[in-house]
């Protein structure tokens, strides 16, 4: 597990004028991935970073850029953001209504696709999709805000997951990666529940020194 644990540090807290300095930061702290959240203010009352951010991000960094979309119709916003150089794009399963639509425009664009789930929302609504899908991400707080607390039920939910992707052999395919809430306190136990890939946000971007936090996240998940 320790040698599959990514770190995907979430640009959402870090200074929107200067986003050169975050990327650096990922670089040299050693970060695998970059965070990008996208909120349109229907989805979530938040209005942040569109696909032209993300194309002028992508010849900076060669960082697996991953895409988290909290909008409501997705299905508009696939195509922008795989030109602009997504490596990844998530939708949100309470977004639509077709969610096997959005899953087959992803996949059309040659770019992974993820499921995001809210922190209340039953994982059987996302189920019948992991046998087609790279990745699951687990909100952990509610979508909208960085800065939130980590809701603890999400341990369960992740657990949860692991157990099911264990017992439909889909273990190697399909990541899951948690968001919201995650800290250097309990990295640990959202890893050895079952995380892949963990976001953070202000506990990087909050901190004095976001590259020895980052290289602090990767200690942790070493241990
Ligand atoms: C919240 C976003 C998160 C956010 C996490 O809606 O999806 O990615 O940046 O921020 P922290 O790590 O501060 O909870
Ligand atoms: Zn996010």
């Amino acid at each position: 597990m320790a040698s599959e644990f990514k770190l995907a540090p979430s640009i959402l807290s870090a200074d929107f004028a200067d986003l050169q300095t975050a990327l650096t930061q990922c670089e040299e702290g050693g970060a695998h991935w970059i965070h990008v959240d996208v909120m349109d203010n229907q989805f979530v009352p938040n209005l942040t970073i569109g696909p032209p951010v993300v194309k002028s991000l992508r010849p900076k960094t060669n960082k697996f850029l991953d895409v988290h979309m909290m909008v409501i119709e997705p299905e508009k916003l696939v195509e922008p953001f795989a030109k602009a150089g997504a490596n990844l794009i998530t939708f949100h399963i309470e977004s639509t209504d077709d969610p096997q639509s959005v899953i087959d425009l992803i996949k059309s664009t040659g770019t992974q696709v993820g499921i995001s789930v809210k922190p209340y929302t039953p994982l059987s609504d996302i189920e019948p999709f992991y046998d087609q899908i790279d990745l699951i991400l687990v909100m952990s707080v509610e979508p909208g805000f960085g800065g939130q607390g980590y809701i603890d039920e999400s341990t369960e939910r992740i657990q949860a997951i692991r157990q099911k992707l264990n017992e439909m052999c889909l273990q190697d395919r399909v990541l899951i990666e948690v968001d919201g809430g995650i800290k250097l306190h309990n990295a640990k136990e959202v890893i050895d529940a079952g995380a892949n890939v963990l976001v953070a946000g202000s506990a990087v971007f909050g901190t004095e020194d976001p590259v020895q936090t980052i290289k602090d996240f990767y200690n942790l998940g070493n241990q």
